[in-house]
Order: structure tokens, then sequence, then C-alpha cells
């Protein structure tokens, strides 16, 4: 293929520009015949292909089968990067066989409500966990030569008035959690393309926010594909094109008229169109070879159907988390007699809704798979309809009915899919009062009861947790969950699962309470860094289910916990590692996690944050040592006057443990970093000039020559309770004081004087 980008480039007129710089349809980028310039197909996304029939391309309804995997809220919960690569890759194989050359996905937002009705479509509360997994799905994806598309580009973490909402955060918020999971696998994994969030950030559109899609995404972690926007999120679009969106998606006529209008007016620069041209060409270019023959079919091959519906329950079996398990409850014994309850048992709720459904290739039911495994008769009743419609009383009473037979009632509860959505966040965290209502009856019915969980987003458990004897949190688990389900209850597989998102006791301890959703276009984001873990372990709230948790059938033990530092100064690196051995008799994988604690900052920082987890895998009786390594960067925080990373000389504790409230290891290191003195100007305070090296020998020389002149001056720099009062002064102002008689002029010279000393 001819792909001369800059003889392509000189050739084309300006309205062909405009065009190559927007979508054709829903789906695809514009061709160019005269020139030879193809067009690619962009398709949801993010954990199945969601490819339209050619006939059928309006963008919502149905779509050709493909593999639904699990959403990112269950592939995040397997903690899994190895799993998650792969799964990458076979997305990629479907996108091939499909006909997309790049994927919608994935996204990578925090979830820092668990009202958001998108949370499914989001990995965790954490930016690690977002960014690392985030980074091997993209890795998995484009290894198939496959684009991906990291959104939504940035701070989307709610759904109400997303089109316009203007999420209000500091910088160092921004920068520790919102932006970080993004920072992360765009350095880490280069995904093709970028795509810009609806809605607006500290008041500008992400659409045209320079600082966002120029000096941060490109300039500061060197992107070099293309951004795109989210689907209808353009305002204006020239303000785009200048800020550096690359491609409006979808079709739109008013986009590239805008384009040509600004540029002929003067007030868009054509070198700013250009650079996005060429950004749209070489994503083209680097992805046309891949395009099928019109002539194909398209349709995911039986093969690839069978080997992907395998690795989705894989998937699955170790997605879902076992939150408690009272008296060794599971796994059941097969020979137990068993009564399923839940509506969900029949009819799963398997992946999310909104753009991201997937038409499933095969859709397994936990109770078809619980029979298989089970060696005695499984009674059923379905409890509820997800609807709430239906003779409550008569489902009821048939639910105790099979209840009070058996030895074990395993009741399947959840959101159903209207619960939460794309384009809405739900109004409160509870489970629907129709199923907990059959819950109270049939633990008054029987003493073993098993819940599983079905839902994008934690529900509130702490109202009947006591109830019940064993919880299993699926999540979503995609086509595959229901096999995957009956392999955990029955121990054909035992759970790895640990929780990516914390389940609070109750939504007024959340951290985003009393600001969500915000009000006249405004979404404060007043919890700051303190998300998630960050919040309640601050707090020092309970929780029902802390940050990492997860049960096994096995049991673990953590010893041996060594760290040591090299590389000092600007680059310090710290070793960690731990043994882990399996003290159990089944065999399992244990998610060993590491948090960082500087217990010293200057700023008010989380009590620990995560910097590093691994999976590892250990049969009965065998021990391994796990290692990580940590850098500058899990040490630093953003610091909002230098308006750069920065690390704290001082002690940092290293926490090693199984969540972030079960830590079995804990070690102390001392870094010892150079790092630039924040600079004192008119407003810094006394405080501050104490602390600075240079303002504090300035300090000392003022203080000798007042002594030679003024004795009660010098009284007052020794008395300490005067000077802890006075600490938040700005030393230009003591110097007006009677007495004192500092002028601005040479309050200046000695701030210049304190900052050439250091
Ligand atoms: C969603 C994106 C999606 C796009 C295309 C938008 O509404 O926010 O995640 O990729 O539609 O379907």
């Amino acid at each position: 293929m001819a792909n001369d980008v800059d003889a392509i480039l000189s050739q084309l007129t300006l309205e062909e520009k405009a065009a190559l710089v927007t979508g054709d349809g829903f789906w695809h980028t514009t061709a160019i015949e005269r020139l030879g310039i193809p067009a690619i197909t962009l398709s949801d996304g993010p954990h199945g292909v969601r490819r339209q029939p050619p006939e059928q391309e309006n963008g919502i309804g149905g779509s050709f089968p493909a593999t639904c995997f699990p959403p990112a809220v269950g592939l995040a919960s397997t903690w899994d990067a190895e799993l998650v690569e792969r799964i990458g890759a076979a997305l990629g194989d479907e996108s091939n066989a499909l006909d997309v050359q790049v994927l919608l996905g994935p996204g990578v937002n925090i979830k820092r409500s668990p009202l958001c009705g998108r949370n499914f479509e989001y990995f965790s509360e954490d930016p690690l966990v977002a960014g690392e997994l985030a980074t091997e799905l993209i890795r998995g994806i484009q290894s198939k030569g496959i684009g991906t598309s990291l959104k939504h580009f940035a701070a989307n973490s709610q759904e109400t008035d997303r089109f316009r909402v203007s999420a209000d955060m500091d910088e160092r918020t921004a920068r520790e959690i919102y932006l970080a999971a993004f920072e992360r696998a765009v350095k880490g994994a280069a995904p093709a393309t970028v795509m810009a969030a609806y809605n607006k950030l500290n008041g500008a559109y992400a659409t045209e926010d320079h600082w966002l899609l120029t000096d941060i995404l490109r300039d500061e972690w060197g992107f070099d594909g293309v951004v795109v926007s989210d689907w209808g999120a353009v305002n204006d679009r020239d303000a785009a094109v200048a800020a550096g969106l690359d491609l409006e998606m979808p079709e739109s006529e008013a986009g590239p008229a805008a384009i040509v209008a600004a540029v002929r007016g003067g007030s868009l620069d054509e070198a700013a169109l250009d650079a996005a041209v060429r950004n749209v060409l070489d994503l083209v270019f680097d992805h046309a070879h891949l395009k099928a023959d019109a002539s194909r079919k398209l349709a995911v091959p039986d093969d690839m159907v069978n080997a992907h519906h395998a690795l989705a329950r894989e998937a699955a079996s170790r997605a879902a988390v076992l939150l408690k398990n009272e008296g060794g409850i599971l796994p059941l014994s097969p020979e137990s007699s068993i009564a399923v309850i839940g509506e969900f048992a029949r009819n799963p709720r398997y992946q999310g809704a909104g753009s991201s459904q997937i038409e499933p290739t095969r859709l397994d039911d936990a109770l078809t798979e619980i029979r298989k495994v089970a060696g005695a008769p499984v009674t059923f009743a379905p409890g509820f309809t997800l609807d709430g419609g239906g003779d409550a009383g008569e489902l009821l009473r048939e639910a105790v009915a099979v209840a009070s037979a058996a030895q074990v009632a395993v009741v399947f509860l959840g959101l159903p899919s209207a619960a939460e959505s794309e384009g809405y966040d739900r109004e409160n965290m509870d489970l629907p009062a129709n199923q907990l209502a059959v819950l109270a009856e049939v633990v008054a019915a029987n003493p073993n009861v098993v819940v599983v969980l079905s839902n994008g987003s934690a529900v509130r458990v702490s109202d009947w947790d006591a109830g019940v004897r064993a919880i299993l949190e699926g999540w979503l688990l995609g086509q595959a969950g229901g096999g995957a389900t009956a392999d955990i209850l029955f121990g054909v597989t035992n759970p790895s699962g640990r929780l990516a998102e914390t389940i609070p006791v109750k939504l007024e301890d959340t951290s985003a309470y009393l600001d969500f959703p915000g009000r006249d276009g405004h979404l404060e984001y007043g919890d700051g860094v303190f998300v998630g873990y960050r919040w309640f372990d601050a707090r020092q709230l309970p929780v029902s289910y802390p940050f990492g948790h997860g049960l096994s059938y096995t049991t673990f033990e953590y010893s041996g916990l060594s760290t040591s530092v090299e590389g000092e100064d600007a680059d310090p690196s710290v070793h960690v590692s731990v043994t882990v051995t399996n003290t159990g008799h089944a065999a399992g994988r244990e998610v060993v996690q590491v948090y960082v604690a500087a217990p010293s900052a200057e700023v008010r920082r989380p009590l620990n944050e995560l910097r590093g987890f691994d999976v590892v895998p250990l049969e009965p009786g065998e021990s391994r040592e796990v290692s990580f390594t940590l850098g500058f960067r899990d040490f630093a925080y953003f610091h909002p006057t230098l308006k750069r990373w920065y690390v704290e000389s001082g002690p940092v504790d290293i926490l090693v443990g199984a969540s972030s409230r079960d830590i079995r290891e804990q070690g102390s290191v001392e870094l010892r970093v150079s790092e630039p003195v924040v600079p004192l100007d008119r407003q810094s305070s006394l405080a501050e000039w104490t602390k600075h090296p240079g303002g504090a020998q300035v300090l000392a020389g003022l203080l000798q020559q007042a002594a030679a002149q003024n004795p009660d001056a010098v009284g007052m720099f020794q008395n300490e309770e005067l000077m802890a009062m006075m600490g938040s002064m700005p030393l230009r102002r003591i110097g007006r004081f009677p007495g004192i008689g500092l002028t601005d002029e040479q309050v200046d010279g000695l701030i210049a004087q304190a900052n050439a000393a250091v």
C-alpha cells in the first residue's frame, strides 16, 4: 500500500482533510479513493467484539455473535495480568474474524462511587489495578495487529449528565488518581487510540482540552496515536482540532464544515489540522492490511468459539470472589441435597447494558451447570422475577418450600439489567426489595444459606450478611459464568478472585456521597485523592469487605519479608521479597499485595497505597518467594506547588498482605532523595522560611542583626508559643510591624538570597 503520508498530505484538499478526520457512518473512518486511502473499522468493545452487520450499522442494536468474556469488573477481580493478556489476544483474534481493526476499549475510569452505572465496564477504585490490567489487555489485543482505544479520557466516573458535567478537581487528585491508570497504560502498552470523554474536566470539554490531549497525553506521556472522540462527544469541532483531538466519531456534517470554515477564516491553523490528518493516516495505514476481503463471511469460526468459551470459563472462575465462608460450608458436597433459588440461576446476568453489550456465542446458566456437577437431585424455585412482576406470594411460597426441604439453599441474587447501565447511575446501593424479601424467608427456613451475587458494582450486603453462611460475589462473569460458578460451589476450582473495589457498609460511608452526582453542571471531587480504600482507611470506617479481600478453600502464610534500598537520590529502587506458603489441603492461588505508607509526608497522603501485586499459584505445602521492585513513582506524590512528582526523604513502610486490611508482614526503609526545595516567595510564611535551608540561614542572620539593634525582637523569635502562632504569617507582613520595618525591596532581597543558597 502506498503510504507516504507526507506525499498524500500534500495532495489532499482542505475538504478532504476535514473529511478524513471525521468518521464515515457509525464505525468507519473515511476512505478517499482517488488517493488510495482505505477506510478501517472501529467497534465496541471492550470485553467482546460488538460488530454490527453492515446493513444494521445504527450504533445500537444487534451484532454478530462473539465471545462475551467477563466485563472489566470481573477481569479486575482476577488481578491476573497473564490471564488478562490472553483474553486480549483472544479479543484480537475475534476482531480479525469480524473485520474490526480497532476495538473500542478498555475503559480505565476510576470507580469513585458504587452508584456509577458504568462501573461494570471499569476495573477498579485503584489506579494501579486499573492501569496494570488495562496494559495487559491492550498488549494482548495489539499483539494480533488490532488497535485499541483507551477510554474515557478523563474523569468520566459518573454517567449522570455525562455530556456536560464538569469534573472539578485539583491537579494532584487528577494526576495521582484519575489520570494515573491512563498514564500507565499509555506508557506501558501504547494503545493505538485514546478516546476523549464526553464530560468536562475543570470546565473544559475533554475533547477541547489542550492541557489534557496535548500537554499531558502527547508531550508528557509520549502518546503518538490517534485521539478519537467518544461517540458524539465533540462540542466545537475547530476547538477540538486545536486542542489535539484527531478523529471525530461518528460521521457528522457539522464537523468537517466547521473545520473548513475555521481554516478559511484564519481561526484554526491548518498545521493543527495536518497533524490530525497525519495521525489518522498512520492509524489507517497501520491497520488497513488486516481488512477482510469483501467476500469473506464475517463470523467467529467454530474452533475459536469453543476455545474462547473455555477461556471465558477460566476467566470467570478466577473472577468470582468468595467473600465469606462460615464453617467452611463451601465447597458443597455433591451428595448434599441442594435447593437453588433465584431467577438469576437460570437467567444469568452476565454483562452490562449499553454500548458494550455483546451478542454471546453461547450462554451457560448456573442451574444447568450445578445439576451437571451435583450427585443428588437439585430443586429450583425462581423466588422473584427480574422486573418485579408476577405473583410475589406464590414465588415466595415455592422458594420457602424448596429451601426447607434441602440441606443447603443456594440463593442467586443481583441487580437486574435495568438497574445499572451506561447512560445513568443508580440511586442506591441496595439489592431490589423483592429479592431481599425472599432471602429473609429462605434464611428463616434453612440455616445453611449460600448467596451468589451478580452485579456490576458493589451492592449493600451489611443488612443481610449475618444471616447467611457464605457469599460468592460473582460480579458479571461473561457467557461462561454459569459453569465457573458451579465449579467454585463444588470445589472443582478453588476461588482466587479478590476485590478490586471495597464493599462499603452503607452508601453514606463512601467518599463521593455528598458530591455525587453534582449540581449546576459541576461535580466536586471534594474527596481528593481519598477514593475507595484510601478514604475508608483514612476515615477509619468499618467496611463490609475491604479492597483486596477474597477467600480460598486453602490457607496461605506469609513469612520472611526482606526490603532493601538501592540507587538513592533521584532514582531510589526498593526491592521487596516475601515467602508465601500454601498451608492448607487444596491447590490455590494467592494474590500477594504490596502497599506503601509514607507516615511523615508533608502533604496529607493516604495511609497506604497499593504499589504492587502478583498472583501466586501454590500446591498444598508449597512455598514460593515473590519479589517486587518499587521505584520513584511508587513513593512519589504530585507536588501541588512544584507541579511535579516528588519524593520526600524519610521512613517509608512496606506492607505486604492479603488485602488492604489484612497486612501479614511489615518492614520499613529509609529514603534519602535530594529533591529541589520549593522556592520562597513574597507570600512564604515564617514556618516555610524556617523549614527552607536557605531561608533558615537568612533568618539566623537577621536575628543576629536584630540582637544588635533590638533585644526585644530576639525575644520574640525565641518565644516558641509566639512563633507557633506567627508561623502562618508571611515574612513580608511581619516585616511591616513596628520595630521591624522591612521594606518590600528588602524582603525581595532576602528571598533572592535564601533561594540562591540552596
Ligand atoms: C460510549 C463508548 C463507546 C461508543 C461507541 C459511547 O456512548 O461511551 O464507550 O465506545 O459509544 O459505541
